[in-house]
């Protein structure tokens, strides 16, 4: 299905038979929108990938989604691995991130330590982890290292005991001049994107405009280079409410549900597995034999 262009036109990095890296990611700064969607196993990744996504995220949010805790704090590091093998064999086009688990970076060797294991064991091409200024020794370091890092501030999970709650951040004057400076930090650290999360659109775009590398917005409005969905929000599989930034594409939520019930219904009632569904046999000739003997 892929084109050498993209329906529309598009630049080169944007070919659909190109391997995205994160320096293509940086050269779309002010050009076609970046896409990026969260992954988190093959098959998933597979279909995302097929269907247009430029960056895979395997986030930490899938402490949430996959392990159903309340937040991403619980996330180890070989967690990560284990669901970053499973994307980085799926992609055949996107760039595949993987995220550093909370409590993997508190020191630049540690951190360095960390994102070389998800590149080397968990086969990502780039790491991402959050906070801005007091994170940029950890950048720089493994940036150094050969190893591309993406930024992410404003709201910040891995952090959601210090903010008391996921709550949008930057709305006073001090807050938002603060969310500039933490993500100039980060560039100047030699992250190649920043992820903007749950923030005002004018504070995103003072961002988007303050960076020479590309923002990734995620509630924060239109102003970003990119945007950024947790594939479950995007395909409608939220349970509970769904966030006032997510927008579902899909609703297989009901969907899975009304084919679980009608595949419960079908085996109840016995109209499954049919005759189609069941191995031919030589059933007459068995019986045939087994009555001679
Ligand atoms: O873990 C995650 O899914 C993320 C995105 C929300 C950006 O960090």
């Amino acid at each position: 299905m892929y084109t050498k262009t993209p329906p529309g036109g598009g630049s080169p990095a944007t070919a659909r038979n190109k391997k995205l890296t994160a320096p293509d990611i940086t050269a779309r700064k002010g050009g076609d929108a970046i896409v990026m969607v969260t992954a988190y196993d093959y098959t998933m990744a597979r279909l995302l990938d097929e269907g247009g996504a430029d960056v895979l995220l395997v986030g930490d949010s899938l402490g949430m989604v996959i392990q159903g805790q309340d937040n991403t704090i619980a996330v180890t590091l070989e967690d990560m691995l284990y669901h970053c093998r499973a994307v980085a064999r799926a992609a055949t086009h996107a760039h595949v991130v993987g995220d550093m688990p909370f409590m993997s970076y508190t020191t630049p060797p540690q951190a360095l330590s960390s994102a070389g294991r998800l590149i080397k064991e968990g086969m990502a091409e780039s790491v991402k982890l959050e906070g801005g200024e007091e994170m940029a020794e950890q950048v720089r370091y493994i940036v150094r290292a050969g190893i591309p890092v993406m930024g992410h501030v404003g709201l910040t999970p891995q952090s959601v005991h210090a903010l008391g709650g996921f709550k949008v951040q930057g709305k006073g004057d001090a807050a938002a001049a603060r969310i500039v400076s933490d993500a100039r930090a980060l560039e100047q650290a030699g992250a190649y994107a920043v992820v903007l999360e749950a923030i005002p659109p004018d504070v995103a775009e003072m961002v988007s405009e303050a960076l020479s590398v590309p923002t990734i917005g995620i509630g924060a409005g239109s102003s970003c280079d990119g945007q950024v969905l947790v594939c479950h929000d995007l395909l409608g599989l939220t349970l509970g409410r769904r966030p006032r930034f997510a927008k579902a594409y899909a609703e297989l939520g009901a969907q899975v549900r009304d084919a679980m019930g009608r595949y419960a219904d079908e085996v109840r009632s016995g109209a499954f597995p049919a005759k189609e569904h069941s191995y031919r046999s030589n059933a007459s000739r068995r019986k045939a034999k087994l009555t001679v003997v």
